[in-house]
Formats: structure tokens, sequence, C-alpha cells
């Protein structure tokens, strides 16, 4: 989520293809605290000095954003939901549906690997998941949950130049 660009952005594209898109059915998930512990699959080399080791290039609580402003900037979309809270919990209060597009973009290992293993299974026929961060040198741990859970499940997908891998069922 963080300041919910990405968002905004799908819904100005779905309002401009279907002509009084108020937001419903648009569910923005993100635990508005910033990320949680990242953990050895995130880890990337860190030099400091001469010295090289292993750390994650964002600590727990980066990326915080208040809700509320977050919220404001939907003013437009006034059926676009909002659901606060870590994933993997947080998901289980979504509704028991069918999704089109899921958009994942929560940089680490754990909670990409968790989107993947709850909306694959509830992706429609036709419906679309992207990652943003599959090509991301910064976050590499997105990219091992992608290509564990696309391997692990048989599933083909392509990437872009600009570093999203995207999937369609
Ligand atoms: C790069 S930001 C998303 C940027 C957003 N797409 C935009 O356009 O502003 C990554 C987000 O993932 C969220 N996040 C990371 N791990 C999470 C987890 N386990 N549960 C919920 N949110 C998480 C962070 O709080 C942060 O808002």
């Amino acid at each position: 989520m963080f300041q919910g660009f990405s968002a905004l952005f799908a819904c100005r594209a779905a309002a401009g293809l279907a002509r009084g898109f108020d937001g419903t059915g648009f569910y923005l998930v993100d635990s508005f605290a910033g990320f949680p512990k990242p953990r050895e699959e995130d880890f990337i080399p860190m030099s400091s000095g001469t010295n090289i080791r292993n750390a994650p290039a964002f600590n727990e609580g980066d990326a915080a954003v208040s809700l509320e402003q977050v919220s404001a900037a939907f003013r437009d979309f006034p059926g676009v939901r909002f659901e606060r809270g870590f994933i993997p919990d947080v998901l289980s209060r979504l509704p028991e549906t069918n999704w089109a597009f899921v958009h994942i973009d929560v940089d680490l290992h754990e909670p990409t690997l968790a989107c993947l293993e709850y909306f694959y299974p509830r992706l429609t026929s036709g419906g679309v998941i992207i990652c943003d961060d599959y090509g991301s040198r910064l976050f590499p741990g997105a990219r091992k949950a992608w290509e564990a859970y696309c391997d692990a499940n048989g599933i083909a997908f392509v990437t872009l130049e600009s570093g999203q891998s995207i999937l369609v069922k």
C-alpha cells in the first residue's frame, strides 16, 4: 500500500474502462504499520567500508503510513474497501470470493508467498496476478517466493523489463 499510488492508478484505469466504477469490489490490503521483520530470504549483501554483510534493505516498520492519509486519496472511489493488518492473517478477513486482478507489492518473501497461496486458488479463469517486485534487487525474497510457487504448481509466467512478473490463469 504505502501511499496507495498503484492502487489509485488501477482504480483510475478501471474507471476509464467502466463508466461509473466507484471502487466496489476493489480491496486494498496493508499493515499500514510498514514492513514486518524481514527474514533471511530478504537479505542482500550490504557494504560498509570494506565489510560486506547480508542484511535487509529496509527494516521492520519502514513504509508505515496512516490509513486515513491513504484513504483520503480515494475520495473518487467510495466503494474501495481497506483491510488493515499483516499478511497472512489479514487475508482471512477478505470476502470468500473469486478475484480477477491481484497486484502484489509487499516486497518481502513471506507475504508475497502468502498472497500467491491465498489468491491463486481463488483467481478466476483468465484472472491476472502481478508481482511488482519480481525484478527488484532490493527485494530478492519476492522473486524467490514467486518462482517457488510457480514451479511447485506448474504455472507459466512472463516478466517485464520494468521488473514485474505476471501470470494469467
Ligand atoms: C513498496 S510498498 C507498496 C507501494 C504501493 N504499491 C504504492 O504504490 O504506494 C510495500 C508495502 O507492503 C506492506 N507490507 C509488507 N509486508 C506486509 C505484510 N506482511 N502485511 C501487510 N503489509 C505488508 C508495507 O506496509 C508497504 O506499505
